[in-house]
């Protein structure tokens, strides 16, 4: 695939090709400005960025011509880099508006069976109550975005989640909450891409797959040890090889 932004007509993606199936988790790693969270973006559908070249597919179907409402009901979540912070809508309003939106009429979340399940993961990532009737994200500290992140992927359950830098910014504690929380999804029916610049996160959830991307391109693949190199090496001379 390769993406370009949409107004300067910058090239960022310049070819990637990925397959991820459910029941894998793989991570991404790659210096600055690579083009990480474009891809996460691009996968998603933010309108920003303009797929020049290839396809995206999810289960066989390409989603390129979708909207991100219509890619999300079909299993797709992302967890941003920068969570927005949305005046007016509650952290609960949003998390049922999310869940409900991917299910038939007949199957709408009752608000019991909600309030279970919310509790249960409040528990699971250590947050407070009080959490949830605030305003989304307004006024969270950047640990308690990430984390409130992470409480919607356990709510709305994809299939297929993109998490970008869920470990910045987190104290060591809220690392391994976040890693827990992600860690209770793995399973046969649940796949993630997980971008991150630390081998931290990779110790507590491990990967199957790691993939360097280098200047909009996967430069290496291999298995949880390329993040040990990584740490020790840096990305020099996987940059001077890439050129
Ligand atoms: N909307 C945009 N307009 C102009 N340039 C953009 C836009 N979005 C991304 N870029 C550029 O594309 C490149 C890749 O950005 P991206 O955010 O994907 O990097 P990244 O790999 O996620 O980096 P980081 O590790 O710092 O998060 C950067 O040079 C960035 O400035
Ligand atoms: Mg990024």
């Amino acid at each position: 695939m390769k993406a370009d932004q949409e107004q300067s007509a910058k090239p960022i993606l310049k070819g990637v090709n990925l397959v991820l199936k459910t029941g894998e988790i793989h991570a991404i790693m790659g210096p600055n400005g690579t083009g990480k969270s474009t891809l996460a973006e691009t996968i998603m559908g933010n309108p920003t960025y303009q797929v020049t070249q290839g396809d995206i597919l999810l289960n066989g179907e390409s989603i390129l011509s979708m909207p991100v409402d219509e890619r999300a009901r079909k299993g797709l979540f992302l967890a941003m880099q920068y969570p927005a912070e949305i005046r007016g809508v509650t952290n609960a309003e949003f998390l049922r508006t999310a869940i409900n939106a991917r299910r038939p009429d007949d199957e709408r979340l009752s608000i019991t069976d909600f309030l279970q399940e919310l509790n249960k993961n409040l528990d699971l990532l250590e947050m407070d109550q009080a959490m949830i009737e605030r305003y989304l994200n307004e006024g969270f500290s950047g640990g308690e975005k990430k984390r409130n992140e992470i409480l919607q992927l356990l709510m709305i359950k994809p299939e297929f989640a993109i998490l970008d830098e869920i470990d910045s910014g987190l104290d060591i504690d809220a690392l391994k909450i976040v890693a827990r929380g992600v860690n209770s999804m793995r399973g046969s029916g649940f796949g993630s891409l997980i971008i991150t610049h630390y081998q931290r996160l990779l110790d507590y959830i491990v990967p199957d797959t790691v993939h360097i991307m280098i200047d909009g391109k996967i430069s290496q693949t291999g298995g949880p040890e390329l993040a040990a190199q990584l740490e020790k090496e840096g990305y020099k001379d996987l940059e001077t090889a890439a050129k």
